[in-house]
């Protein structure tokens, strides 16, 4: 292992002190919640957010940039402290507001708010918005997670290259709104930004500060701003409560724990993970727990939905062992995607749980597909099979992974290699909601998917996926756009559409 910078090392670095943290979720009682001076017009451009929500309440999210392209990656804000007052009303008039509250938003966070909202009612619809001096943000419309729990739905995403196109998926999610949004890795890439090579979104220009693959916490929040600048991804997002895991594109392409795929040297490349992660944080509603510590950010976590099911969220970057030197290696029972404690953590969450479903959401494709694609799960073995084992003792498992730009569905045997073993649950792959552009029903990978007997669906074409559940069943609706890269107005099909009962679990078309 590589000499792991202190944390101190980190703060130094970044800038970032606990006081300034706190300051982004809630505010000193004497704080004024007038700006000491005004804040340019438009300082909600990149939209509101709302995330991990809970039975009682969720997180509240918004970054203040009202020139979210300013090429320091500063958002055209001052350099100073700005209190941002927030409300939670259990209607989208605002006139009955049940809380109200004000946080700080610092330099430090990029001006960034992730207030906290507790002691709200189970499994129903809110709204909320922000303030800033005389201006307002969009209202947003999020929901607490139910008390018990007799249907839920969700939709699942990941992979939007903003360059590749627009996103009339996320446009459709929110025409949904589904009770939350999982969103499974991707969120943005690091690569450069070009006209004539990888810029295939119509009709858009965009600086030669876009044009180099990003490495520093300045490029990293501007290439956030720039995705985030995308209208039916805000409209995604102020339309219901997310759930994120991040995959490998929010550091840099296949990188896993601390090595680059690119030669990076591990101790320089924690550097870089710590602003990723950082910047990640800034961009997104998670709770002040996931924010990072340097390069280390825990975002594995829990979530009970009722008695429904209960959703696990997994990390499979940050602690994965390197890609496997050899077959041996690639079959040892020590190797793992997880980590051991995070391993551990997911069977005791599968085995204690009592609920007919388990939702296990994470960023690479767990089916055994091919023993060559090694940096998903086929590279991991040995921690599949302690995975299903798991999931053979709890509710049915349904999988929600992303990653590979395709749709494909596919049963989860205990044993993939033995077509008689038991199905204990199902994977939904969602396909890229911009990532390769416009996209093809099918193409040359179709067959390494469908020789097996337990996929039942692939398409690669640009879409997400719409899943309900209820007690007895889930029905998973996937669906595409026959285009992306002209505009976002293509009209959503609907490609396939499959029953899986909770008792004796399987794919049914429909
Ligand atoms: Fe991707």
């Amino acid at each position: 292992m590589p000499p792991q910078p202190s944390r101190r090392t980190f703060l130094q670095l970044t800038g970032v002190s606990a006081a300034s943290v706190a300051l982004g979720v809630s505010a000193p009682a004497s704080a004024d919640a007038t700006p000491a001076r005004p804040i340019p017009d438009g300082a909600f451009a990149l939209g509101v957010a709302s995330g991990d929500p809970r039975p009682d309440g969720f997180v509240l999210w918004t970054r203040l940039a009202p020139t979210p392209l300013a090429t320091d990656g500063h958002g055209g804000m001052p350099s100073a402290d700005v209190p941002v007052q927030y409300e939670v009303a259990e209607d989208s008039g605002f006139r009955r507001v049940v809380r109200r509250g004000l946080a700080i938003a610092t330099p430090d966070l990029a001006h960034a708010v992730h207030p906290e909202v507790r002691g709200l009612q189970p499994g129903r619809e809110y709204f909320y918005r922000f303030r800033v001096g005389n201006q307002l943000s969009p209202t947003g419309r999020t929901k607490t997670l139910p008390a018990t729990g007799d249907s839920f739905s969700f939709a699942t995403a990941s992979c939007q290259a903003w360059y590749h196109g627009y996103f009339p998926a996320h446009r459709d999610i929110a025409r949904r709104t589904p009770d939350a949004v999982f969103f499974l890795g991707d969120y943005i890439y690091e690569y450069g930004i070009n006209a004539g090579d990888n810029l295939w979104r119509e009709g858009v220009t965009v600086g030669p500060e876009h044009a180099v693959e990003i490495e520093t916490l300045e490029q990293y929040r501007l290439r956030y701003g720039l995705f985030k600048s995308d209208p039916d991804l805000q409209a995604a997002h102020a339309a219901a409560p997310w759930f994120l895991v991040w995959d490998d594109h929010e550091v840099q392409n296949n990188y896993g724990a601390a090595n680059s795929l690119y030669g990076v040297p591990p101790e320089l490349f924690v550097h870089r993970r710590a602003v990723a992660y950082r910047a990640y944080y800034e961009n997104l509603p998670f709770a002040l727990d996931s924010l990072p510590d340097g390069p280390d950010g825990r975002i594995y976590r829990r979530y009970d939905v009722g008695s429904l099911a209960r959703v696990h969220l997994l990390d499979t970057r940050q602690y994965r062992d390197p890609l496997p030197v050899d077959e041996a290696d690639r079959l040892s029972e020590q190797r793992t995607i997880m980590g051991a404690e995070q391993e551990r953590w997911l069977y005791d969450g599968l085995r204690g749980s009592r609920t007919p479903w388990n939702l296990v959401a994470g960023g690479v494709v767990l089916t055994a597909i091919t023993d060559d694609r090694t940096e998903q799960w086929d590279g991991y073995p040995a921690n599949r099979r302690r995975v299903l084992e798991a999931m053979g003792d709890a509710g049915t498992a349904v999988m929600l992974t992303g990653d590979i730009h395709r749709h494909v569905a596919s049963e989860l045997k205990l044993d993939f290699a033995d077509p008689a073993s038991r199905t204990v649950g199902v994977e939904l792959v969602c396909s890229s909601i911009g990532s390769n552009g416009d996209g093809v029903d099918t193409d040359q990978y179709a067959k390494d998917w469908l020789q097996h007997p337990y996929v039942k669906l692939y398409n690669a074409r640009r879409g997400y996926v719409h899943t309900t559940l209820t007690r007895s069943e889930l029905t998973a609706e996937f669906v595409t756009f026959p285009y992306i890269q002209a505009d976002a107005n293509a009209q959503p099909n609907v490609v396939a559409r499959f029953r899986t009962p909770a008792v004796d679990p399987r794919l049914e078309a429909l």
